[in-house]
């Protein structure tokens, strides 16, 4: 290694990166009353998915606009900003909404002269860090870098007009492929038949110097078709001001589709999901239908993982090598450790506290796993099982129709079939313990706070309401009679 020198080359640092999200738009194809940014796809809001990728990117800040449905927007975002580090949050509001250019505007006062902005759109949630970090490469802190697109129909969108763009015979001169230099965008209404022609589009999404731009947005108008103030229009700015222009061209539509409407919304998220499936089978998930599989979180799964139809993930989950899960599951953030099954028709959700799944668990059918339910090894939980905030020690047994809530269940216990723990007083919840290889009748109930000794028997039907002694047999229920002779009534005549 070289001894540190004062001849070493310096390393020149990238310019800071600051975004600015907009999305104060309408959202009226929705025909919804929540804002369309707030839609969810795969779990999160579709602003989350571009706050979450601007906040990968090493950001200094993030600027949203705002404007329909303000205030929960930028309640959303204030509740967003507590998850991130490093990373400032602000909102700036668009009222009214004149177009784009309008929109970045407004970020003007909040942004600093010495970085590199990023413009993004709420509603296009799928944009991949590593493209912006192609096009933030491609503006080199001195250009303006335009992310496009090829369409096959580029109806509605702002079209890339290259230098010598026009009519030459039958083809139009200045394309992706002769990279001719980009002199301007131009919206669909503005835009000649010639121009209209032209499938490469502007994706929406530009990376430029923060400096330039705010001289830019200084000079915009709203003298076109729509009357609005375009942000395209900067490219023509750039132009006369001899700043290089380029366009970024990608190949995957699905990285820069909007969301306009419900269906948009569903296509969306059914081709994430697929291509998630596909990023699971090719780590060795065997997944019964590709199709029918939802994952709105973060799954991660070990080797000979295999998943039935129809189950949805969210949050947080971790499947621990051939781990089984049937048709119809929803587990939330939830461990699962390797050689666990879980039965069709579980409902699974850790929430905040998590759920722990042993080794070689069986679970469910039907089972209800809830927060702060931790299962040892080997622990079986059967049908219509509910289990709250409970600790089942390995080998522990609840096999049907059971409520365990509160309670901290030792090894090999078997925990009889309607049996309860009645854990809350009407005011506050107690504790329930149960020691090592007890076992529980059925149908009882076990008033909290109370312990039942270790190796300890409870009669079925029993009420307890006092602590057992180990090894004892208790019993709480009338005794039973039987009164001889006994004749039943008879129906009158
Ligand atoms: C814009 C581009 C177009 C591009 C297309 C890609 C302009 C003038 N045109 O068109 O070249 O092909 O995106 O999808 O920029 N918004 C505001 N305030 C406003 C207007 C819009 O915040 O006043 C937000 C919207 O909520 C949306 C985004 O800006 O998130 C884009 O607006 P939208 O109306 O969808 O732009 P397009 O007309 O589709
Ligand atoms: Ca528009």
């Amino acid at each position: 290694m070289n001894p540190p020198s004062n001849t070493a080359p310096v390393e020149l640092q990238p310019p800071p990166l600051d975004v600015v999200i907009m999305a104060a738009g309408k959202g009226t194809r929705m025909k919804s009353r929540l804002p369309k940014v707030l839609h969810r796809l795969a779990g999160r809001a579709l602003l989350q998915h571009v706050t979450d990728t601007a906040a990968g990117l090493n950001a200094r800040s993030c600027v949203v606009i705002t404007g329909h449905g303000a205030p929960e927007v930028e309640a959303k975002i204030g509740h967003l900003a507590l998850g991130y580090t490093g990373f400032s949050m602000k909102c700036v509001r668009q009222e009214p909404q004149l177009g784009t250019g309008h929109a970045v505007q407004q970020a003007v006062p909040v942004l600093a002269d010495d970085g590199v902005v990023v413009v993004l759109s709420g509603d296009v949630p799928l944009i991949a860090a590593d493209t912006l970090r192609a096009l933030i490469e491609a503006c080199a802190g001195q250009s303006l870098a335009l992310l496009t697109i090829e369409f096959a129909d580029p109806t509605g969108y702002g079209r890339i007009v290259r230098s010598g763009a026009g009519w030459a015979g039958d083809d139009i001169v200045g394309s992706v492929e002769n990279a001719a230099p980009v002199v301007a965008i131009v919206e669909q209404k503005d835009a000649t038949e010639a121009q209209r022609q032209i499938r490469e589009v502007y994706s929406g999404i530009m990376a430029v110097p923060a400096r330039l731009l705010k001289g830019w947005l200084a000079q915009l108008d709203n003298r076109n078709a729509q009357g609005e103030y375009y942000l395209t229009d900067v490219v023509k700015f750039a132009v006369a001001d001899g700043v290089p222009v380029l366009a970024h061209c990608i190949d995957d539509p699905l990285q820069v589709a909007g969301i306009n409407s419900p269906q948009q919304l569903a296509e969306l998220e059914r081709e994430y999901q697929a291509r998630l499936a596909r990023s699971l089978m090719e780590q060795g998930v065997r997944l019964a239908d590709p199709a029918r599989l939802d994952v709105r979180g973060n799954l991660r799964c070990g080797q000979d993982v295999d998943i039935d139809v129809n189950c949805i993930f969210e949050g947080a989950v971790q499947l621990g090598d051939g781990v089984r899960v049937g048709a119809h599951c929803v587990i939330a953030n939830a461990t699962i450790a390797a050689g666990a099954v879980i039965h069709p028709f579980t409902h699974i959700d850790g929430e905040k506290a998590g759920v722990q799944v042993g080794e070689g668990a069986l679970v469910g059918p039907f089972a209800r796993l809830r927060p702060g339910a931790q299962l040892g090894a080997g622990v079986h939980i059967g049908n219509f099982v509910e289990v709250k905030n409970s600790t089942l020690a390995a080998g522990a047994k609840a096999n049907h129709l059971a409520y365990l809530g509160d309670a901290t269940v030792g090894e090999r216990v078997n925990y009889g079939a309607g049996s309860i723990t009645a854990n809350y007083d009407g005011a506050n919840k107690h504790r329930t313990v149960i020691e090592a290889d007890v076992h529980i009748g059925s149908n009882c109930v076990l008033v909290a706070p109370v312990t039942i000794g270790a190796g300890g028997t409870v009669g079925g039907g029993s009420t307890i309401t006092k602590d057992t002694p180990p090894g004892a047999l208790s019993v709480a229920r009338g005794k039973q009679l039987s009164i001889a002779g006994w004749a039943r009534p008879v129906k009158k005549a």
